[in-house]
């Protein structure tokens, strides 16, 4: 079982909060490199590979420019996460646009970046068509119903939203063919946080054996199979990371029996590859014992709401007490007005006093970006540990004014009831 570590110690975070207030977010540089070289190494027998990051898992372009440095492109879902994207210069084909139910000026906007647009349904195509035109490259997603499990984030994937059917995949490349798209890609996303290695080999498995019968049936190439996101995260402590190099050489394996010289394997990650290094630091602001223990923090639902909304373990630490007794049982909240604004429930943790900080871990993804203002909670900031030790601020918290910024108060004065 590993233990789970934050990289600062309690001096450094006590130090560190000085000059920036608890609750936060902070990420380690040096350790989102190294996973960044990883998963290239792991693919590196494919020349054209690439991991687009899922921008919504860490929508802060201060990272999405270390993984740009680390040659990742970015996958985005909105038109805020496009001009993030090109923000930081990353534009072109180094974008590609997975969304689903998307407006037509998203389209547009992924057109005028060059993207690569990814068809979320078979009438898209004419929606496309008659708001924008068709580009020349495009990729469509494939749900594979229940030709493939789900599970409890992502569910099954024939109750999902997301994807067009076998069927439609051959009526929309069909189409597509014939109104004169010339490049074309596959693409599919039907896991989240699976943490077996197969799942992965499977489903190029599955997107391989498609390429070659849509290819033979339609006559026309394709250039990549993008598998989308999914790979899981070590949440717990007794979870073992998903090995990388399995799942590289388990698809490698594949594409050299399916006779592949020039098919480019493409990822759409986020959680594996920002998740493990981030951390939410916090304080506990009260106790409280009534039917059961209650150990209330500074931080909130709002910060990282992965607990409240799936269930989601994430792993607690109280720096300084890592080797005490963990038996103290309590539930860890926050200050929302929800039951369900709670970390941890019936967790054995040391015993805590107010002040102590509390890490909460893996909040490096889908942490910070799902975070709402319910209650008028103001959302964290985000601070980077840098490769050199220092830290810098990357996203400050939000304020009083940044949350009543869409508000008219000057307009209330003549608003009369
Ligand atoms: C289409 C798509 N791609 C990629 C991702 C990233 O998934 P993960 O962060 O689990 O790798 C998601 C997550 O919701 C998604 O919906």
């Amino acid at each position: 079982m590993s233990e789970k570590k934050c990289p600062l110690n309690r001096e450094q975070l006590e130090e560190l909060t000085k000059e920036y207030p608890t609750p936060f977010h902070l990420y380690d540089e040096a350790a989102i490199r190294a996973n960044a070289r990883a998963l290239k190494a792991a693919f590196a027998w494919n020349p054209g590979f690439k991991e687009y990051f899922a921008v919504k898992a860490t929508p802060n372009p201060y990272i999405m420019k270390i993984l740009k440095s680390e040659g990742f492109g970015s996958d985005c879902s909105s038109y805020p996460e496009m001009l993030l994207s090109e923000s930081i210069g990353v534009t072109g084909e180094d974008v590609i646009f997975t969304s689903n139910d998307t407006p037509a000026y998203e389209y547009a906007k992924a057109k005028e970046l060059g993207a690569i647009i990814n068809l979320d349904d078979i009438s898209h195509i004419e929606y496309l068509e008659k708001e924008i035109g068709l580009p020349e490259l495009i990729c469509c997603r494939y749900n594979p119903g229940a030709l493939k499990g789900g599970n409890a984030i992502i569910g099954h994937p024939e109750e999902a939203k997301y994807g067009f059917t076998r069927e439609q995949l051959f009526d929309g490349y069909r189409m597509l063919r014939d109104k004169g798209v010339k490049r074309f890609g596959l693409h599919t996303m039907v896991a989240s946080n699976e943490l077996d290695a197969k799942y992965f080999i499977e489903t190029a498995h599955l997107l391989f054996d498609l390429v070659k019968e849509l290819s033979a049936e339609l006559g026309i190439e394709f250039e990549f199979v993008n598998l989308g996101g999914g790979i899981g995260i070590p949440y717990k402590p007794e979870d073992k990371p998903v090995d990388l190099t399995v799942v590289g050489e388990g698809i490698r394996e594949l594409y050299e029996k399916a006779g592949f010289t020039s098919l480019d394997v493409r990822l759409e990650c986020g959680r594996m590859v920002t998740g493990p290094f981030g951390w939410l630091v916090g304080r506990v602001l009260h106790k409280k014992n009534t039917y059961k223990q209650f150990v209330g923090l500074d931080a909130c639902m709002v910060d990282l709401m992965r607990p409240a909304m799936y269930g989601a373990y994430h792993h607690i630490t109280v720096p300084g007490k890592e080797g005490a007794a963990h038996d103290v049982v309590c539930d860890v909240t926050g200050s929302l007005c929800e039951n369900n604004d709670k970390f941890a429930i019936d967790r054995a943790l040391p015993e805590m006093e107010i002040g102590d900080l509390v890490v909460i871990h893996d909040t490096g993804a889908h942490g910070h970006s799902m975070g709402f203002n319910y209650n008028a909670k103001l959302r964290s900031a985000e601070l980077l540990l840098r490769e050199d030790g220092s830290v810098l601020q990357i996203r400050r918290p939000e304020t009083v004014e940044d949350y009543f910024a869409t508000l008219d108060f000057q307009g209330l004065k003549s608003f009369n009831t």
